[in-house]
């Protein structure tokens, strides 16, 4: 018994030597398969980390920007609105308060230079916002604007505003077309008309604004209005010769020279609703825009009142 086991010995030897010789082999193609498997869960668990359901992931991403300044009432109506209106139609966005914090008049279109240059590293498309008006019915869409620009508050739902021509309360546009036209104009201080300048800037580079088609409302339904101009007076001031410089098409500013100081990103929560606050410090050339400050004394020398007929002749 003992000799044949002897005998026998070296066939096991060399078949366990065959075995471990397989099983090497296999272990070394391991490490391609194990590395392939990691890849597929990081990406897996990255995903999920954004919280929303498969199917209703969105490619693109919205920055609603908001130009702003003493508005918090308004600003506390908007926030948790704007939440629940984009929800529904499960938009990738965030909102963007943009805060003019120097003692210039109030600058809508460099504000808005100022709050694209600031995301479009990060989102594709902005809906230049104005906070006092909430858009109510569920067919107007805040989805990515990819052939043309859209202008949600059109002039036959607007509340307020219905020439045919008139862009201004809510605005989508992508990132390309925003920088195509240079942005906005950063000569207007004050209130009114640089979104008809914008208009303009527009036309010429042929994007034919869209307007919402599947509307059943109307111009008392469609939007809530909550500006109270009795308590907020409009700056319509006009000083120097802004009255005729703001009246033609600007081609020597905008979105390449805008001059500001972001002095500060501050992020909020107002009613679960979360939001960026930019405190942008607008910087005036005083050669080019001396109205940026409309001198108060002698005002009936300095001061014109042209009332809230915003219909230009750009
Ligand atoms: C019509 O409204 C629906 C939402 O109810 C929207 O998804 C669709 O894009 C709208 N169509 C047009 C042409 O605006
Ligand atoms: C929304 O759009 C659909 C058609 O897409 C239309 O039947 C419906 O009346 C619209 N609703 C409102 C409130 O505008
Ligand atoms: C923007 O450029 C124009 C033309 O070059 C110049 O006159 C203007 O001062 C510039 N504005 C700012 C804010 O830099
Ligand atoms: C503010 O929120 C943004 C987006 O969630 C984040 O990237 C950023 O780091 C936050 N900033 C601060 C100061 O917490
Ligand atoms: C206001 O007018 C008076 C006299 O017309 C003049 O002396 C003064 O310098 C003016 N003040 C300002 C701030 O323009």
């Amino acid at each position: 018994m003992e000799s044949r086991w002897k005998l026998i010995r070296p066939k096991y030897l060399l078949i366990g030597i065959l075995i471990t010789f397989f099983i090497t082999c296999l272990i070394s193609t391991l490490p391609f398969t194990t590395d392939k498997c990691i890849c597929d869960d990081s990406d897996r668990s990255k995903r999920d980390s954004t919280n929303v359901p498969e199917p209703l992931r969105n490619l693109h991403r919205l920055a609603v920007l908001v130009p702003f300044r003493d508005r918090f009432e308004e600003l506390l109506t908007f926030a948790p609105h704007m939440k629940r209106f984009l929800h529904k139609q499960n938009i990738d966005y965030r909102i963007f308060i943009l805060h003019q914090v120097d003692r210039f008049r109030f600058n809508r279109a460099s504000l808005v230079n100022v709050g694209f240059l600031h995301v479009r590293n990060e989102f594709d498309y902005i809906a230049m916002h104005d906070v006092d008006l909430l858009p109510l019915n569920d067919n107007l869409s805040y989805g990515y604007p990819d052939a043309s620009p859209l202008h949600v508050s059109a002039p036959d739902l607007h509340p307020r505003y219905h020439y045919s021509t008139f862009i201004g309360g809510i605005l989508l546009i992508k990132r390309e077309h925003f920088i195509q036209v240079n942005g906005m104009s950063n000569k207007y201080w004050g209130w009114g008309l640089e979104d008809d300048e914008f208009y303009v800037r527009l036309k010429e580079a042929n994007l034919m604004v869209r307007r919402p088609q599947n509307i059943s409302t109307g111009t008392q339904n469609t939007f809530r209005h909550i500006h109270d101009k009795n308590h907020r007076k409009r700056d319509t001031t006009k000083c120097f010769n802004q009255r005729e410089v703001t009246r033609k098409r600007d081609r020597e500013t905008g979105l390449d020279n805008v001059s500001y100081k972001l002095l500060e990103v501050i992020n909020v929560t107002i009613s679960d609703s979360p939001l960026a606050i930019l405190n942008i410090e607008l910087l005036c050339d005083k050669e080019l825009t001396p109205w940026c400050e409309c001198v108060k004394t002698n005002e009936s020398k300095d001061k014109k009142i042209v009332g809230e007929n915003k219909k230009s002749s750009l």
